[in-house]
């Protein structure tokens, strides 16, 4: 017997695709461009959408689902901890929110975790806690904030002032006042832009809706040393890029570039939402008590199911796997770049975050791919975006590889 009352779709048959998407397109807001595809289960790197068919995902939720679709120990997971407490607030501690602050924090090499409920929201308490530091260190003179152009941080008002793309921007001004922007990768300006005024830099480490660019040799060191001596705080968005994504634990590995202030999401929860802040505690002294908070933020469910995941992602034997597949993976796209230089240009990205940059629009490719049964993202105009689950397997990347060779070949 179920004390459930609304009959979701494992009591009766699902409604069809098409069922789904009209009234979805009639009910829902209609704020981003939607795909007429209704998912209604999926397994592993695998998803199945209303009408039964299958696809094999590139995409992840974008880079977000870790260990694929319903992975059994997230069942067991989430049953296991709501049967024994799901919320109270930050106005107590919690077992799980303690032991994922002293992982992430001695793992990362950072001292204090803040958590959250997005990306976005993640880089809301950063920005916030670079504008306080620097306040706090010489008054209303040092608020700024520098972020790079191409760059993307989230949609709350905080974090598309601090995106770098004017189209995100259109409509929503005025937006929060105090950021300038940067060209992404080029030291010689941002030494011309981080003065006294400057109270943080926030950074992806890679751009990732900005196409999957690597920053220059060199250049993420240099930037923390120039914030160092200037006395702002370098922050490093790896929302995307953190947690095993790059084929090592945290991005800045790549870069030897430790940050002040880091931000994290999407595989933290794999689709559970939940962000960390994580802080020296030169930066996170900015923030005393009330200066910030969130109501579910660090709530004991969501603590329970990112320590599990984090646990899993920071494992070396799993990030050498991802590193491992990664690079099998970049090498049949380089093939692939080599074999149709008419239609790529060229790859990029490390670990299972690559992206192929194509001579012409890619949304007809990610189309293409999709009748065929493969599911990628289409971004920067002209790149294809892969992000999939972490624990997709060679097999399936060779079933990609086929399907983009299939595709460039009927051009
Ligand atoms: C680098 C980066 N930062 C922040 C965000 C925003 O995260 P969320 O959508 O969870 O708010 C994203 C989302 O794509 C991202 O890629």
């Amino acid at each position: 017997m179920s004390d459930l009352i609304h009959p979701l779709t494992w009591d009766r048959e699902p409604l069809s695709n098409e069922e789904l998407v009209s009234r979805g397109r009639r009910s829902l807001l209609n704020n981003v461009t939607r795909i007429p595809l209704a998912f209604v289960k999926g397994e592993g790197a695998y998803l199945y959408d209303a009408d039964g068919r299958r696809y094999l995902d590139f995409l992840a939720g974008i880079a977000t689902c870790a260990f694929g679709h319903a992975p059994p120990f997230m069942a067991e997971l989430l049953r296991r901890q709501a049967a024994k407490l799901v919320h109270v607030s930050n106005l107590f501690f919690n077992e799980p929110m303690v032991l994922l602050a002293e992982l992430l924090t001695e793992r990362s090499g950072l001292d204090r975790a803040f958590f959250s409920n997005s990306g976005a929201e993640a880089n809301e308490a950063a920005f916030k806690m670079a504008r306080k530091h620097g306040f706090d260190r010489d008054g209303e003179k040092r608020v700024r904030v520098v972020s790079a152009l191409n760059s993307f941080h989230g949609r709350t008002m905080g974090a598309i002032s601090l995106t770098g793309q004017e189209k995100l921007h259109k409509g929503f001004h005025p937006l929060v006042p105090g950021i300038s922007f940067v060209p992404y990768g080029d030291l010689g300006v941002l030494e011309k832009t981080v003065d006294d005024t400057v109270a943080g830099v926030i950074l992806e480490p890679i751009l990732g809706e900005g196409g999957i660019e690597l920053p220059p040799e060199g250049y993420l060191s240099k930037v923390k040393k120039l914030c160092s001596e200037r006395g702002a705080l370098l922050i490093l968005d790896e929302v995307q890029t953190g947690l095993g994504r790059t084929g090592k634990d945290f991005a800045f590995r790549h870069f030897d570039c430790l940050p002040d202030i880091l931000t994290l999401g999407k595989g933290l929860g794999s689709g559970y939402p939940v962000a960390a802040t994580l802080a020296s505690e030169e930066a996170a002294r900015a923030l005393s008590p009330g200066s910030h908070s969130t109501t579910v933020g660090g709530a004991p469910l969501a603590m329970a199911v990112a320590l599990e995941l984090a646990t899993r992602l920071l494992n070396p034997a799993f990030i050498k796997e991802v590193e491992e597949k990664g690079r099998y993976f970049k090498e049949g796209l380089e093939g692939l770049a080599r074999e149709y230089p008419s239609v790529v240009s060229g790859v990029s990205g490390l670990g299972l975050l690559l992206g192929m940059k194509l001579k012409s629009e890619s949304a007809p490719y990610t189309e293409k791919l999709r009748e065929k049964g493969f599911l990628v993202n289409a971004t920067a105009v002209s790149v294809l975006r892969f992000a999939p689950p972490l624990i997709i397997n060679k097999d399936e990347i060779d079933l990609l590889l086929r399907a983009l060779g299939e595709v460039f070949g009927t051009k």
